[in-house]
Protein backbone atom coordinates (compact mmCIF):
# COMPACT_ATOMS: atom_id res chain seq x y z
CA UNK A 1 0.00 0.00 0.00
CA UNK A 2 1.20 3.33 -1.23
CA UNK A 3 1.71 5.88 1.53
CA UNK A 4 0.67 9.38 1.41
CA UNK A 5 1.22 12.80 3.15
CA UNK A 6 -1.88 14.28 5.39
CA UNK A 7 -1.61 17.90 6.40
CA UNK A 8 -4.04 18.88 9.43
CA UNK A 9 -4.17 22.86 9.64
CA UNK A 10 -6.31 25.11 11.95
CA UNK A 11 -6.48 27.31 14.70
CA UNK A 12 -5.32 26.55 18.23
CA UNK A 13 -6.55 24.23 20.59
CA UNK A 14 -9.03 22.28 18.03
CA UNK A 15 -7.41 19.31 18.87
CA UNK A 16 -5.57 18.89 15.80
CA UNK A 17 -2.66 17.27 18.07
CA UNK A 18 -5.35 14.72 19.13
CA UNK A 19 -6.61 13.62 15.98
CA UNK A 20 -3.15 14.19 14.10
CA UNK A 21 -1.61 11.63 16.78
CA UNK A 22 -4.01 8.96 16.45
CA UNK A 23 -4.44 8.54 12.93
CA UNK A 24 -0.63 8.55 12.70
CA UNK A 25 -0.55 5.72 15.02
CA UNK A 26 -3.01 3.26 13.88
CA UNK A 27 -1.28 4.22 9.96
CA UNK A 28 1.60 3.41 11.18
CA UNK A 29 2.66 6.96 10.21
CA UNK A 30 5.11 9.54 11.79
CA UNK A 31 3.49 12.30 13.59
CA UNK A 32 5.00 15.66 13.72
CA UNK A 33 3.52 18.52 15.88
CA UNK A 34 5.34 21.78 13.94
CA UNK A 35 3.49 24.20 16.92
CA UNK A 36 6.20 22.26 19.40
CA UNK A 37 9.40 23.22 17.05
CA UNK A 38 7.46 27.18 17.40
CA UNK A 39 7.51 27.10 20.41
CA UNK A 40 11.01 25.28 21.28
CA UNK A 41 12.22 28.60 19.27
CA UNK A 42 10.09 30.52 21.20
CA UNK A 43 11.36 29.36 24.76
CA UNK A 44 14.73 29.96 23.58
CA UNK A 45 14.33 33.32 23.02
CA UNK A 46 12.76 33.98 26.71
CA UNK A 47 15.68 31.58 27.75
CA UNK A 48 18.26 34.19 25.88
CA UNK A 49 16.92 36.94 27.04
CA UNK A 50 15.74 38.20 23.93
CA UNK A 51 12.35 38.72 23.86
CA UNK A 52 12.43 42.06 26.68
CA UNK A 53 10.06 42.86 29.96
CA UNK A 54 7.39 44.80 27.58
CA UNK A 55 7.42 41.63 25.79
CA UNK A 56 9.23 42.83 22.42
CA UNK A 57 11.12 40.28 20.32
CA UNK A 58 14.85 41.25 19.39
CA UNK A 59 14.48 39.80 15.22
CA UNK A 60 17.80 40.40 14.48
CA UNK A 61 19.48 38.68 17.52
CA UNK A 62 17.48 35.66 17.15
CA UNK A 63 17.70 35.49 13.06
CA UNK A 64 21.25 35.81 14.49
CA UNK A 65 20.88 32.92 16.77
CA UNK A 66 18.95 30.62 15.03
CA UNK A 67 21.89 28.71 14.16
CA UNK A 68 22.59 27.39 17.30
CA UNK A 69 19.19 25.96 18.08
CA UNK A 70 18.92 22.69 17.88
CA UNK A 71 15.41 20.58 17.54
CA UNK A 72 14.77 17.02 17.87
CA UNK A 73 11.68 15.07 18.86
CA UNK A 74 12.61 11.86 20.76
CA UNK A 75 9.65 8.99 21.98
CA UNK A 76 9.30 8.55 25.05
CA UNK A 77 9.54 4.82 25.95
CA UNK A 78 7.22 5.08 28.75
CA UNK A 79 3.99 7.12 27.09
CA UNK A 80 4.71 6.29 23.49
CA UNK A 81 4.85 10.01 22.04
CA UNK A 82 7.79 11.81 21.44
CA UNK A 83 8.80 14.94 23.06
CA UNK A 84 10.60 18.06 22.10
CA UNK A 85 14.08 18.40 22.59
CA UNK A 86 15.65 22.22 22.40
CA UNK A 87 19.63 21.56 22.60
CA UNK A 88 19.15 18.17 24.03
CA UNK A 89 17.13 19.26 26.53
CA UNK A 90 14.03 17.67 27.18
CA UNK A 91 11.62 21.27 26.90
CA UNK A 92 7.82 18.93 26.33
CA UNK A 93 5.99 20.46 29.40
CA UNK A 94 8.35 23.90 29.39
CA UNK A 95 6.69 24.71 25.95
CA UNK A 96 3.47 24.35 26.61
CA UNK A 97 3.21 26.92 29.07
CA UNK A 98 0.98 30.57 29.15
CA UNK A 99 4.53 31.82 29.37
CA UNK A 100 5.59 30.85 26.15
CA UNK A 101 1.72 30.48 24.22
CA UNK A 102 2.27 34.33 25.03
CA UNK A 103 5.03 35.09 22.63
CA UNK A 104 4.87 31.89 19.84
CA UNK A 105 2.69 33.86 17.34
CA UNK A 106 5.13 36.91 17.38
CA UNK A 107 8.20 34.24 17.27
CA UNK A 108 6.44 32.21 14.30
CA UNK A 109 5.30 35.68 12.45
CA UNK A 110 9.50 35.91 11.80
CA UNK A 111 10.49 35.26 7.72
CA UNK A 112 13.97 33.34 9.07
CA UNK A 113 12.34 31.13 11.78
CA UNK A 114 9.36 30.17 8.97
CA UNK A 115 12.05 29.40 6.81
CA UNK A 116 14.63 27.11 8.73
CA UNK A 117 11.72 25.14 10.36
CA UNK A 118 9.64 24.50 6.94
CA UNK A 119 13.18 23.33 5.83
CA UNK A 120 13.28 20.45 8.49
CA UNK A 121 9.86 19.62 8.35
CA UNK A 122 10.15 19.16 4.44
CA UNK A 123 13.18 16.51 5.19
CA UNK A 124 10.88 14.80 7.72
CA UNK A 125 8.25 14.12 5.57
CA UNK A 126 10.23 13.32 1.72
CA UNK A 127 9.51 10.04 1.98
CA UNK A 128 5.50 10.58 3.06
CA UNK A 129 4.21 8.05 5.60
CA UNK A 130 3.55 11.32 7.55
CA UNK A 131 0.74 13.37 9.55
CA UNK A 132 1.95 16.51 10.31
CA UNK A 133 -0.13 19.07 11.92
CA UNK A 134 0.30 23.08 12.41
CA UNK A 135 -1.00 26.68 10.45
CA UNK A 136 0.91 26.15 6.93
CA UNK A 137 1.36 22.48 6.37
CA UNK A 138 -1.09 22.01 3.68
CA UNK A 139 -0.46 25.54 1.96
CA UNK A 140 3.45 25.75 2.32
CA UNK A 141 4.95 22.67 3.58
CA UNK A 142 3.45 19.94 1.72
CA UNK A 143 1.24 21.74 -1.20
CA UNK A 144 1.01 18.29 -2.75
CA UNK A 145 -0.02 16.28 0.34
CA UNK A 146 -2.78 14.07 -0.74
CA UNK A 147 -4.82 14.74 2.06
CA UNK A 148 -5.41 18.16 3.64
CA UNK A 149 -7.89 18.99 6.57
CA UNK A 150 -8.65 22.41 8.20
CA UNK A 151 -9.63 22.30 11.43
CA UNK A 152 -11.92 24.83 12.88
CA UNK A 153 -14.06 25.19 16.51
CA UNK A 154 -15.44 28.35 17.71
CA UNK A 155 -12.93 30.26 20.05
CA UNK A 156 -15.23 29.75 23.10
CA UNK A 157 -15.34 26.39 23.46
CA UNK A 158 -11.68 25.89 21.89
CA UNK A 159 -10.29 28.42 25.06
CA UNK A 160 -12.62 26.06 27.13
CA UNK A 161 -10.35 23.18 26.54
CA UNK A 162 -7.46 24.51 26.63
CA UNK A 163 -8.49 26.00 30.05
CA UNK A 164 -9.20 22.54 30.97
CA UNK A 165 -5.66 21.06 29.88
CA UNK A 166 -4.06 24.45 31.70
CA UNK A 167 -6.02 23.09 35.38
CA UNK A 168 -5.23 19.71 34.97
CA UNK A 169 -1.07 20.50 34.66
CA UNK A 170 -1.66 22.92 37.52
CA UNK A 171 -1.50 26.15 36.01
CA UNK A 172 -2.44 29.32 37.28
CA UNK A 173 -4.92 30.46 34.84
CA UNK A 174 -8.76 31.95 34.65
CA UNK A 175 -10.78 31.15 32.04
CA UNK A 176 -10.92 35.07 30.83
CA UNK A 177 -7.49 34.60 30.28
CA UNK A 178 -6.96 31.82 28.43
CA UNK A 179 -9.66 32.96 26.26
CA UNK A 180 -7.67 36.25 25.19
CA UNK A 181 -4.58 34.52 24.35
CA UNK A 182 -7.08 31.87 21.43
CA UNK A 183 -7.98 34.75 20.35
CA UNK A 184 -5.20 36.57 19.98
CA UNK A 185 -3.01 34.15 18.51
CA UNK A 186 -6.29 33.37 15.77
CA UNK A 187 -5.37 37.38 15.38
CA UNK A 188 -1.80 37.63 15.08
CA UNK A 189 -1.71 33.79 12.63
CA UNK A 190 -4.32 34.86 10.72
CA UNK A 191 -3.06 38.29 9.51
CA UNK A 192 0.65 38.01 9.72
CA UNK A 193 2.07 38.69 6.08
CA UNK A 194 4.15 35.65 6.03
CA UNK A 195 2.08 31.72 5.70
CA UNK A 196 -0.83 33.42 7.30
CA UNK A 197 -3.44 30.37 8.77
CA UNK A 198 -5.57 30.12 6.02
CA UNK A 199 -7.76 26.88 4.71
CA UNK A 200 -5.95 25.83 1.48
CA UNK A 201 -8.44 25.28 -1.25
CA UNK A 202 -8.30 21.83 -1.21
CA UNK A 203 -8.79 21.14 2.25
CA UNK A 204 -11.31 19.38 3.90
CA UNK A 205 -13.14 22.04 6.59
CA UNK A 206 -14.16 20.28 9.84
CA UNK A 207 -16.02 22.17 12.20
CA UNK A 208 -15.49 20.09 15.49
CA UNK A 209 -17.07 22.61 18.01
CA UNK A 210 -19.92 19.95 18.64
CA UNK A 211 -18.20 16.57 17.58
CA UNK A 212 -17.12 14.31 19.78
CA UNK A 213 -13.31 12.80 19.66
CA UNK A 214 -14.66 9.62 18.57
CA UNK A 215 -16.77 10.68 15.59
CA UNK A 216 -14.39 12.90 14.33
CA UNK A 217 -11.71 10.55 14.36
CA UNK A 218 -13.77 8.14 12.52
CA UNK A 219 -14.55 10.47 9.24
CA UNK A 220 -10.92 11.27 9.34
CA UNK A 221 -9.84 7.67 9.29
CA UNK A 222 -12.61 7.31 6.92
CA UNK A 223 -10.91 10.22 4.57
CA UNK A 224 -6.90 8.73 4.79
CA UNK A 225 -9.02 5.23 4.07
CA UNK A 226 -10.20 6.40 0.66
CA UNK A 227 -7.00 8.08 -0.45
CA UNK A 228 -4.81 5.43 0.46
CA UNK A 229 -6.71 3.29 -1.55
CA UNK A 230 -6.94 5.90 -4.77
CA UNK A 231 -3.17 5.96 -4.22
CA UNK A 232 -2.48 2.40 -4.48
O1 LIG B 1 -0.35 24.42 17.44
P1 LIG B 1 0.22 25.30 18.57
O2 LIG B 1 -0.83 26.09 19.29
O3 LIG B 1 1.12 24.55 19.49
O4 LIG B 1 1.14 26.36 17.80
C1 LIG B 1 1.83 27.35 18.48
C2 LIG B 1 1.97 28.60 17.64
O5 LIG B 1 2.88 28.36 16.56
C3 LIG B 1 0.67 29.14 17.04
O6 LIG B 1 0.29 30.34 17.66
C4 LIG B 1 1.01 29.40 15.59
C5 LIG B 1 2.39 28.92 15.36
N1 LIG B 1 2.50 27.92 14.30
C6 LIG B 1 2.72 28.37 13.02
O7 LIG B 1 2.76 29.57 12.78
N2 LIG B 1 2.92 27.48 12.02
C7 LIG B 1 2.85 26.16 12.25
N3 LIG B 1 3.04 25.31 11.23
C8 LIG B 1 2.60 25.69 13.56
C9 LIG B 1 2.41 26.59 14.56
Amino acid sequence: MGKITIAIDGYSSTGKSTIAKRLASTLDYIYVDTGAMYRAVTLFALEEGIINDKGKVDEATLIDKLSDIHLKFVPNTETGRSEMFLNDKNVEREIRAMRVSGFVSKVAAIKEVREKLVKIQQEMGKNKGIVMDGRDIGTVVFPDAELKLFMTASPEKRAARRYKELLEKGEEVTYAEVLKNVEERDRIDSTRSISPLTRAKDAIEFDNSDMGLEEQFERIHDYSQRVIAKVG
